[in-house]
């Protein structure tokens, strides 16, 4: 996900401190509960052997978040200025602090060491995902270290600072290619490699430490042990991170690879009554799903989200889909109104739209890209109707969507692919040349209207687009051989024989 680029003022600095320091607050609440909880003795007996650890370690925890803001504030400063994003962050961070610790209480090495990183990476970006690792990572050696060396061995201690660290940056690159749910399972075996590489090494070491010459090593049934409590602690990281995804999805209302995958499934409920009921706009939004990916795709831009936008941009024809040509039979029901009422109904599909993915509770991007991509243009057909039947003036913006334009660079790619396709689709004689052509004008004529004044596209995306669009319907509209007329029969020993039409 690209950083979001807004405006950054005083107000909005302050706001972020302030959250900043009150989840530190609930951070280092949970760190104490964590540390007294597994003491048996009494608070004031624990706070007097503990007091100067704990306090040593808060200030360590203290530091940790104030690098997590510095680094934030210039590698990304829309996490600081989003109050769920800096929640999100710090969800994650306290989840993985807590599970770890409460599972290490049974052995260190089982702790989930790459759910950190994993979820992260998920909701928020590969970026902030390696730089949380670290945080963690830390984070964790800290309290351990806080834990005192009756808890764990320094060794351990080190071994488990080891294993979060890698663990987490090889499941940020192995998550890479993997699309489906089913497939960060796989992931987790990917993790195996530095965690059960880390223990294997670290307590070999032993063989050449003082314990050597003491004859206190361990067995190779230990060594073992051991290893097998790391790959529990690699499989759990992925386990786990399944199991709590969609709640961090749901509380946060994160359009991960997954849920976008989930709602552009055919099945899903909106989709499955528009293939039912509007199956000509179903597949022309299919279609416009293809072009929109592509393009994003090649501008750099989110392209599951733009293939996902695009399966919803013309849910709002639902209301009416037989008064929309993609639906109609040979008989046309706008021949019995007026070209006003035509438009009416045409231009009411966007708002339509954006008010149906609203009550479906789907993102609030889809229901945005449904309503701006049309933008302010004229309903060409009809105001051309109108205006052979009559003589005077008429004003255009009667005959024009209602707005408004794209806000979005996704919002743009959607609104040229959605006309692409419709316009090619028409075309009797579909070449590289004559789809080359349609293209071209579809956007030059949406930049003489200023359809892209409030987006932050360029005429290199624009160039972009078109090149994209253009290879991608000529695969689409490819040309066939045409067959040529065939007849069988039978022939005189009964086997089957073809001759020409
Ligand atoms: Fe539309
Ligand atoms: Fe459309």
């Amino acid at each position: 996900m690209k950083p979001i680029k807004t405006q950054w003022n005083k107000q909005q600095a302050i706001k972020s401190i302030v959250l900043f320091l009150v989840y530190f607050a609930l951070l280092a609440l949970l760190s104490f509960f964590l540390l007294v909880g597994t003491r048996l003795n009494s608070l004031s007996v624990v706070m007097r052997e503990n007091g100067s650890r704990y306090l040593y370690a808060l200030c360590c925890l203290f530091l940790l978040v104030a690098i997590t803001y510095v680094y934030f504030f210039f590698e990304n400063r829309g996490i600081l200025m989003s109050g769920k994003n800096t929640a999100l962050l710090f969800c994650v961070l306290g989840l993985q602090i807590g599970v770890s610790f409460g599972v290490g209480q049974m052995n260190i090495y089982m702790r989930p060491v790459a759910l950190v990183s994993l979820l992260t990476l998920m909701l928020l970006g590969r970026r902030e995902a390696a730089f949380m690792t670290v945080i963690a990572a830390l984070a964790m050696f800290v309290l351990d270290n806080a834990s005192g060396a009756d808890a764990y061995t320094q060794k351990e201690i080190y071994a488990s600072l080891l294993i979060a660290f890698s663990s987490g940056i090889v499941s940020i690159f192995a998550c890479a290619c993997a699309k489906t749910r089913f497939r960060i399972i796989l992931v987790g075996f990917i993790i195996l490699i530095p965690v059960l590489f880390i223990i294997a090494l670290l307590e070999l070491t032993l063989f050449v430490s003082p314990e050597a010459l003491q004859g206190t090593l361990p067995t190779a049934e230990y060594i073992f042990i051991q290893m097998g409590y790391g790959v529990i602690g690699g499989i759990s990281s992925t386990v786990l991170f399944l199991a709590i995804l969609p709640i961090f999805e749901w509380m946060f209302n994160c359009l991960t690879v997954y849920r976008l995958r989930e709602l552009t499934s055919h099945d899903s409920r909106l989709l499955r009554k528009l293939r039912t009921e509007a199956p000509g706009t179903f597949n022309h939004s299919v279609s416009v799903a293809q072009l929109a990916e592509s393009c994003a795709a090649a501008l750099g831009e989110n392209a599951d989200f733009a293939r996902a936008a695009a399966y919803y941009h013309d849910v709002g024809k639902l209301h009416q889909p037989e008064y929309f040509t993609e639906n109609q039979g040979d008989y046309n029901l706008h021949d019995e109104l007026t070209p006003e009422l035509s438009a009416d109904i045409i231009r009411s599909h966007a708002h339509d739209g954006y008010e149906l993915i609203r009550s479906h509770h789907l993102p609030q991007l889809f229901a945005d890209v449904a309503l701006q991509h049309h933008g302010t243009l004229p309903i060409r057909y009809f105001y051309a109707k109108a205006l052979k039947m009559t003589d005077g003036e008429l004003n255009i913006e009667d005959f024009s969507y209602s707005g408004p334009k794209p806000q979005t660079r996704i919002a743009a790619i959607i609104m040229i692919a959605d006309a692409a396709e419709a316009s090619v689709r028409a075309l009797p004689n579909r070449t590289q040349e004559t789809v080359e052509e349609a293209v071209r004008k579809i956007i030059e004529e949406r930049m003489e209207l200023e359809q892209f004044s409030e987006c932050a596209i360029t005429m290199q995306d624009l160039a972009l687009i078109r090149r994209t669009l253009v290879d991608t319907l000529t695969g689409v509209y490819h040309r066939r051989v045409s067959y040529p007329g065939l007849r069988y029969k039978k022939g005189k020993d009964g086997k089957t024989e073809g001759e020409n039409e």
